[in-house]
C-alpha cells in the first residue's frame, strides 16, 4: 500500500544516526567520546527536580488547559519581559513538548501549500524537515564564513520570491555558535517588514553567550512592526538542563497564538503537567544555576576551541555561544587514513568514529557538507580524550 509521500520525503534526524551507531558501538564495549547530541550534560537543578516531585505529591496530575497552565503562561511573559524587554499577554503564549513541537505548532499555523521559508544554512536539521510536513517548501541559503555565517541583504533578497512566508532565525546559532548583532537583526527586521512576511525567531540558546560584548536581542523587541511578525521560540531544555522534561514555548500574535493553541489541542493536547510545574519553578526561581552552567560551558568553549586551533588541516571560528564548535574539515580532503581517503565530511566523521570510537555530526544535513559539528555539552574530560583522539587521527592521515 502507498504511504504517505510527505513523510516519505522527510530525512531521518542525522544527531539521531550517529547518536545510534555510538550507542550500539558502546553497547559492543567500545570507548566512545561523544560529541553528538545538543544535550547539556548537567542533571536538572535540584529546586526544579523537587517542584517537579511536589507537583506529583499534590495531585498536579490531570489534563490542564492545552495551551499550557495560566500561572506557567504568565512566567513566560515575565520572563519575555524581564530578559528581552518585550510584552506579551498570557493569551498570546502557548506551551508546548519542547521547542521543537512549539516551531512545529508555527509552522503549521502559518503555511500553506507551496508558502517557502527562507532557512540561512548552516541550520538545525528539524527546520527544512518541520516546513516540509506542514506543507512548505524551505529556501536555503548559504551564509559564508567570512560573514561570520551572517546573512545579507543581498542573500535575502535574492532567496525571496512572491511565494516567502518567514524567515527563520537562530541566535545564538546551532550549528555555528554565532551571535546576530543588533544591526544584522536591524537589517533582517527591515526586510521582513518591508516584504510583509513572518520572522521565527529561535532563541533557545539564548542563556548561553560566553563573549562579554555580546548580547542576546530578541528582533521582536525591535519595534511595533517587526513585533506584529515575530513568533519568539524559547524553552527550558538547553537553559535549564531539562531536555527531558520536554518544555518549550513560543510567543506570538495574538491570532496565531490562537491557531497553534488550536492545533495542539487537537494533536496532543496539553504539555506533561508534571513538567509544566517544573518549569513554573525555573523560570520562577533563582536563576543562579543557569549562570553557573553558562561559566561552565565557558570554560568547555575556550578549551575546545584552543584544541582545535592547535590541530592541522581543520578550522573552525570561535563559537559566541550555544555548544557547537562547527568545524571545516576540507583541508582533510584527499588525504588517506590507513588507506582510506576523506572526500567529504561524512568520511571524516565516518572514520573518526570506526577508528577512533568518536562521536561528531557531519553537517550536509544542516546544509553544510564541509563540516563537522562537536557538541561540547559533555565533561572536560571527555573533551580533553575526544580532542586527542581527533589530533591523533589528523596527524595520522597521508
Ligand atoms: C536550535 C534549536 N531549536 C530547538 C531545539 C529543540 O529543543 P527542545 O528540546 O526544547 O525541543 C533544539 C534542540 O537541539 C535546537 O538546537
Amino acid at each position: 500500500m502507498e504511504l504517505s509521500q510527505k513523510a516519505l520525503r522527510i530525512k531521518q534526524s542525522s544527531t539521531m544516526a550517529i547518536s545510534s551507531k555510538a550507542a550500539q558501538l558502546k553497547a559492543e564495549g567500545k570507548d566512545i567520546v561523544t560529541f553528538g547530541v545538543g544535550e547539556p550534560d548537567f542533571d536538572t537543578p535540584v529546586h526544579i527536580r523537587k517542584a517537579g516531585i511536589a507537583a506529583i505529591e499534590n495531585g498536579d496530575t490531570r489534563y490542564t488547559a492545552a495551551a499550557g497552565i495560566p500561572a506557567l503562561r504568565q512566567a513566560v511573559c515575565d520572563k519575555l519581559k524581564r530578559d528581552n524587554g518585550l510584552d506579551y499577554e498570557a493569551a498570546q503564549v502557548i506551551i508546548s513538548n519542547g521547542a521543537k513541537h512549539s516551531l512545529m505548532n508555527v509552522f503549521m499555523a502559518i503555511l500553506n501549500e507551496g508558502d517557502e521559508v527562507i532557512i540561512p544554512a548552516p541550520y538545525w536539521l528539524s527546520y527544512s524537515e518541520m516546513v516540509k510536513i506542514a506543507g512548505g517548501s524551505p529556501v536555503i541559503i548559504h551564509t559564508k564564513k567570512e560573514n561570520q555565517f551572517m546573512l545579507t541583504k543581498e542573500e535575502l533578497e535574492h532567496a525571496y520570491t512572491e511565494k516567502t512566508k518567514a524567515v527563520v532565525l537562530t541566535s545564538p546559532s546551532n550549528p555555528t555558535g554565532m551571535v546576530t548583532s543588533y544591526e544584522d537583526l536591524k537589517m533582517t527586521a527591515d526586510f521582513a517588514v518591508e516584504k510583509d512576511i513572518f520572522v521565527i525567531s529561535d532563541e533557545i540558546y539564548e542563556k548561553l553567550i560566553y563573549e562579554d560584548d555580546k548580547k542576546h536581542i530578541s528582533i521582536a523587541s525591535l519595534g511595533e512592526e517587526i513585533y506584529k511578525r515575530t513568533i519568539v521560540i524559547n524553552g527550558v531544555s538547553k537553559s535549564y538542563a531539562m531536555t527531558g522534561w520536554r518544555i518549550g514555548f513560543a510567543a506570538a500574535p495574538l491570532e496565531i497564538a490562537k491557531l497553534m493553541a488550536s492545533l495542539q489541542s487537537h494533536m496532543a493536547s496539553n504539555p506533561n503537567t508534571i513538567a509544566q510545574v517544573a518549569t513554573l519553578a525555573a523560570l520562577n526561581g533563582s536563576q543562579d544555576c543557569v549562570e553557573e552552567m553558562r561559566l561552565e560551558f565557558k570554560k568547555r568553549r575556550d578549551y575546545i576551541f584552543e584544541r582545535e586551533e592547535a590541530i592541522p588541516l581543520i578550522h573552525a571560528l570561535k563559537p559566541e555561544g550555544a555548544f557547537y564548535l562547527f568545524v571545516n574539515v576540507t583541508g582533510t580532503y584527499g588525504k588517506k587514513h590507513e588507506g582510506v581517503e576523506i572526500q567529504s565530511a561524512a568520511d571524516f566523521a565516518a572514520i573518526l568514529l570506526d577508528k577512533k570510537f568518536v562521536a561528531v555530526v557531519p553537517c550536509a544535513d544542516f546544509g553544510m557538507p564541509d563540516y563537522i559539528r562537536l557538541s561540547y555539552a559533555t565533561s572536560m574530560e571527555l573533551i580533553k580524550k575526544g580532542m586527542d583522539r581527533i589530533e591523533e587521527m589528523v596527524q595520522e592521515l597521508a
